[in-house]
């Protein structure tokens, strides 16, 4: 039998051309999101003062199964991708068992992560609409980056509002996101009414990504030529990030090989919705049916323990409504929390699909994250992200099952990131004064409090 090789790349000429709209194949579609003032299914006319026109077009197409890659686009992606698909052998070696473990590694890139595949398409729509300047909040800092990145090869002035504590833990995120001439402003903020109300309630306010997208936002509508662009959560983004599963299925298909199991971290859902699309088309085509797991931290647990309910996506409560898996749009994680993973709600499209039962969630405290992260780090020698790394203890364990069954399972995990600006995270793991913090019903019950009242469909 041929010997699988520990790394398998695409060639260029076989890199994807399209993204992959799963909301075409899904049996039901996610709930439409409505307009916070007059309750009813938002327009793409509605989108268009904060979102670029083809991107608020993209948002509300739920028909289109497979979209161009625009020929500029797939010319950029050649810097970086495509990414490779790595065979865990080492990992497989070192846990002693059957199982079969792969990972798509996206952290080839400067902005270390994923989030480089959606950032350069917005900058792209951004820059063919003629828009002067953008916004985006930033949480753990990777996507701030790649839009800066993608921001200054298109010469479009951009503006990131960053979770102010990961600001401060992380000092060098502001360094590279300056590099790439992005402005950076940690939030809550001064510069915006959204921010000075939450200061006004706590001046010592740490942030959260509501928060930031709140200032973002604010900050979009009321310049001109400004428009906002999200990093994760939208269908837009788990439309571009469908380049990752697309591109894995393509390498699997090259050896044979088909995952048992898929797994990927769940922050606001766009590597984990990307990684999965064409397994769960398989699944909702009835072509196969691979399990499809997320993983969450427990510290900020959307899916495991969040309600299935309308909400809004910031804070501030000036974006439409979602129906999505959400804590409560006021919910803030416990500082403590190292990692990103910190958004409030999850994507729309995952939401209803886990809400259907096509994917399982299981959530993990962070030193369990680490202990991963550090397995894997020393096995695999890819320093991970603490975000990532949530996905290396499912595959871990998923792997360790396997072991005691014997079962030689495939599994496929989405590696999306390094970690080399998270080493306070790190040094805090290392030196055991990591703490794991998991929210009481009693703590999560303030959030629910503050979900929005909708007349007729959520009382
Ligand atoms: C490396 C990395 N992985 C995963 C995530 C989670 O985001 P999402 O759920 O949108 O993929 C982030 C978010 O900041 C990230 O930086």
């Amino acid at each position: 039998m041929k010997k699988i090789p520990h790394k398998i790349y695409l060639t260029e000429d076989q890199m994807p051309t399209q993204w992959y709209n799963l909301r075409a194949d899904m049996k039901e579609l996610p709930d439409p999101m409505l307009n916070p003032q007059n309750f009813k299914p938002v327009t793409v006319e509605d989108l268009y003062p904060v979102f670029c026109t083809e991107l608020a077009k993209q948002e509300l197409d739920d028909s289109t199964r497979y979209i161009d890659i625009p020929e500029e686009l797939q010319e950029f992606y050649k810097m970086f991708r495509p990414s490779p698909l790595i065979r865990a052998y080492n990992l497989e070696k070192a846990l002693g068992t059957p199982a079969k473990i792969y990972y798509k590694f996206e952290g080839n890139n400067t902005s270390g992560s994923h989030k480089l595949n959606s950032a350069i398409a917005q900058a792209y729509y951004a820059k063919k609409q003629g828009l002067t300047s953008l916004t985006t909040e930033t949480g753990a800092g990777q996507w701030g980056t790649a839009l800066a990145e993608a921001c200054s090869y298109y010469g479009i002035p951009l503006t990131v509002y960053m979770v102010k504590c990961s600001y401060e833990q992380k000092p060098f995120r502001k360094s590279i996101i300056r590099t790439f001439d992005g402005n950076i402003i940690p939030s809550p903020s001064n510069t915006t009414n959204a921010g000075k109300a939450i200061l006004e309630m706590d001046p010592n306010n740490t942030g959260s990504l509501g928060c930031a997208i709140s200032e973002a936002v604010e900050k979009a509508v009321t310049t001109d030529g400004c428009k906002y662009v999200l990093g994760s959560v939208l269908n837009q983004v788990l439309l571009h990030q469908s380049i990752i599963g697309l591109e894995s299925k393509i390498a699997m298909e090259m050896i044979d090989e088909y995952p048992d199991i898929v797994i990927g971290c769940a922050g606001g859902g766009s590597n984990l919705g990307g990684l999965i699309a064409p397994f769960m088309q398989d699944k909702l085509t009835g072509k196969a049916n691979p399990r499809i797991i997320a993983v969450e931290p427990a510290s900020c647990p959307s899916l495991t323990r969040g309600r299935y309910a309308y909400d809004f996506c910031d804070t501030g409560k000036i974006t439409p409504l979602a129906r999505m898996y959400t804590l409560g749009s006021g919910f803030i994680p416990s500082a403590n929390h190292a990692g990103g993973l910190r958004y409030h709600g999850m994507s729309p499209i995952l939401s209803k699909l886990y809400h259907d039962d096509y994917m399982e969630a299981i959530s993990a405290e962070q030193t369990k994250v680490f202990e991963a992260a550090v397995f894997f780090a020393k096995h695999e020698t890819i320093l991970p992200a603490p975000e990532s790394s949530h996905a290396i203890r499912g595959a871990i364990d998923e792997a360790l099952k396997c072991k005691e069954t014997g079962e030689a399972k495939t599994i496929l995990f989405g590696l999306t990131g390094t970690g080399y600006f998270d080493m306070t995270a790190y040094e805090s793991y290392l030196n055991s004064s990591m703490k794991d913090y998991i929210p009481t019903d009693k703590d999560l019950e303030i959030g629910f409090s503050g979900l929005p009242k909708i007349p007729g469909i959520q009382e």
